[in-house]
């Protein structure tokens, strides 16, 4: 399985990836944007040339006062089929790299559903996130968010 960065001629099969695996789904043009934007960010995991996970990323634009520049998770996931093999882990750590070494990003931050432990397992256990906040009703359906955050200074 390889991972690489996304192109553009990804996207529709990232986009198809994540309506298979998640309820939070985005607009082409919200794919579209992330890859213009920050095209170092995003990656793909690829089995004989089928796009069987991605991770779609970005630089956080929207800062508070004295908050540092930060990437942030906009979406990951990995086909049922694909799941269990490290892939999300080797998603999560190239991409971290380049937020860190292309941008400075300080840290990398993204939410998760409170009941999703696949995910939770992922980000605490194996990355080293930790629980900022707990932000209510963040889904759609009423479910609440964790917001967790793994700094990014040892990359830079
Ligand atoms: N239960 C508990 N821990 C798990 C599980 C699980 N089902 N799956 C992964 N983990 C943890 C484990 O610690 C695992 O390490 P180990 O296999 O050595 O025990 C570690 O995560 C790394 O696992 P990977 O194999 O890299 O993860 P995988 O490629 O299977 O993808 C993912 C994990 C992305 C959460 C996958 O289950 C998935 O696509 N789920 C549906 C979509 C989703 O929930 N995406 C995240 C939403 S939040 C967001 O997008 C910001």
């Amino acid at each position: 399985m390889n991972i690489r960065p996304a192109r553009v001629d990804d996207l529709m099969g990232m986009q198809a990836c994540n309506l298979q695996n998640l309820p939070e789904n985005y607009t082409m043009k919200y794919y579209l944007y992330h890859e213009l934007t920050w095209p170092q960010l995003s990656f793909v995991a690829e089995d004989q040339g089928r796009i069987v996970g991605y991770i779609l990323a970005k630089m956080e634009e929207d800062l508070s006062e004295g908050d540092e520049p930060h990437g942030h998770v906009t979406s990951i996931s990995v086909l049922r089929s694909h799941r269990r093999l490290g892939l999300a882990k080797r998603l999560m750590v190239q991409s971290q790299e380049a937020m860190a070494t292309v941008y400075r990003a300080a840290y990398v931050s993204l939410h998760v559903r409170k009941s999703n432990r696949a995910a939770l397992g992922l980000y605490k256990d194996t990355l080293g996130f930790t629980v900022r906040d707990i932000e209510k009703k963040y889904y759609a359906d009423g479910e609440d968010a964790y917001a967790m955050r793994l700094s990014l200074k040892h990359l830079a």
